[in-house]
Order: C-alpha cells, then sequence, then structure tokens
C-alpha cells in the first residue's frame, strides 16, 4: 500500500523522561515533556500502524489512537518493557531521555538535612536503544534519537553507529524552539551514509511526518 506504508506493522515508540528515585521524595529527571514522541506514535496510529507507545512521566493525555499505552518511571522498568515487546515489532523509536544514570542506592528513608554537603554515588543505567540495536532482526527497523549540545552532527553519527540506529534524527539545544518542551523542532536526519534530510523548525506534529517518510523510504 504506497499511501499507508505502515497500515498493520508494528511499532514500538519511547517517549518522555525518566525518573531516577534518589528517597521515597526525590528524583534525578529531565525536561522532556513527551510531545515528540508522543506526535510519532499519533502519525504511526493515523498511518493505521499498531502503535505501543513506552511512556515515562509526562503530563499529555496518552493518544487514544495508541493500541496500548504503557506508563513507567525510571530507565530500568522503561528497559524491561522494551526488551519484552521489541521482538514483536517492526520498527521502533527511540524519543525518550532516558537517565544514563541512576543514584547507586535509593534511600528507603527521606535524607535529612543534616550535613553541610551531601554526595550522590551513581551507577550506569542500561543503554535502551544499544540493547535493541544488538538484537535487531535484520528485517526489524531501528529509529533513535540524538539530543546535543556540541559537536552535534559527529556525535549523532557516532551514536547511529554504535546503537545500530537505520536512522537518526538529531535535534540540538543550540537551535531556538528546538528539544525539550518546545511545541516545535527542528532536526537533521542521517542514515549510515550521511545526511538524508535536514527541517526547517516546524510544529512536532509535522516533525513526525517527515519522520515517518524517512522511515517509508526505508
Ligand atoms: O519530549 P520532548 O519535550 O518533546 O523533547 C523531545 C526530545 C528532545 C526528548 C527528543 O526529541 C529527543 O531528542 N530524545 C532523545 C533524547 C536523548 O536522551 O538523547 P541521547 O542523545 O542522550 O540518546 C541517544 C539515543 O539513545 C536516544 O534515542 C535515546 O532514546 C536512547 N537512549 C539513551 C540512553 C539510554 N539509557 N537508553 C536509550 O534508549
Amino acid at each position: 500500500n504506497q499511501s499507508k506504508p505502515f497500515a498493520g506493522k508494528k511499532i514500538l515508540i519511547t517517549a518522555g523522561p525518566t525518573y531516577e528515585a534518589i528517597d521515597p521524595v526525590r528524583f534525578i529527571g529531565n525536561h522532556s515533556s513527551g510531545k515528540m514522541g508522543y506526535a510519532i506514535a499519533r502519525s504511526f496510529a493515523d498511518q493505521g500502524a499498531e502503535v505501543t507507545l513506552i511512556s515515562g512521566p509526562s503530563k499529555l493525555e496518552p493518544p487514544s489512537v495508541v493500541k496500548e499505552f504503557i506508563k513507567v518511571t525510571s530507565a530500568k522498568e522503561m528497559l524491561e518493557a522494551c526488551e519484552k515487546r521489541f521482538p514483536h515489532t517492526d520498527i521502533g523509536v527511540m524519543a525518550a531521555a532516558v537517565a544514563d544514570y541512576r543514584p547507586k542506592t535509593v534511600a528507603t528513608e527521606k535524607i535529612k538535612k543534616e550535613e553541610k554537603s551531601m554526595a550522590l554515588e551513581m551507577e550506569k543505567t542500561t543503554d535502551i536503544a544499544k540493547t535493541l540495536g544488538k538484537i535487531k532482526a535484520p528485517h526489524q527497523l531501528l529509529i533513535g534519537f540524538a539530543l546535543e549540545t556540541n559537536n552535534e552532527e559527529a556525535n549523532a553519527q557516532q551514536k547511529l553507529r554504535n546503537k545500530n540506529f537505520d536512522l537518526i534524527v538529531l535535534n540540538s539545544l543550540n537551535d531556538e524552539g528546538s528539544g525539550f518542551n518546545h511545541d516545535t523542532n527542528q532536526v537533521k536526519i542521517f542514515d549510515k551514509n550521511g545526511l538524508r534530510h535536514q527541517s526547517e523548525l516546524e510544529a512536532k506534529t509535522k516533525i513526525a511526518e517527515l519522520i515517518l517518510e524517512q522511515i517509508a523510504q526505508l
């Protein structure tokens, strides 16, 4: 089907931030709102795809058009949800801003304000995208994002190779109106041969459509 290339395809999308607990009342998070990932989820579903959206904490309403909506909090929960579903998926899109580190231990009681300073020991989380990239089968596609502040293009292309992505969508915090929480974004899309597409600053809904067009070409 030329007009609906994703009809019936199974799509896994991650979106939003992750929260990594410090104690029962505090966490380490980031500014992701979920807008970009949710827009991609909606675009796929509008084209007849069966979408599973795995979302970290977000204020957004889950798009009613997705088949399955899974709410998670931490990077570990997001990983487990992805590992379970990715083998039954045609296309994975990793739009979440996953924590790279989490507190090594989570205090069971609220940490008291007693010391003049405190240090928090952190350990690496498992890279979800890289884990899926390793188990990706030949019929599957994996699309990643890169959120950069410097050396943007080189870093994005390195992430594409390192995580075995078929495409990577670069957004830079140096472009005004791009990245976290904005309703707009400006992206460059790379495959392993280099730049495929460069967008203007557009609504995230429009950026989602551009990303789907690029995936359809694969
Ligand atoms: O949610 P919004 O407010 O709309 O903002 C959208 C966004 C800026 C969060 C989104 O467009 C975006 O860029 N998402 C990826 C952010 C990020 O964490 O990028 P990264 O360069 O650190 O990670 C590279 C890739 O690996 C990403 O696909 C990421 O989802 C994935 N990753 C990273 C770490 C990890 N432990 N697991 C992962 O899967």
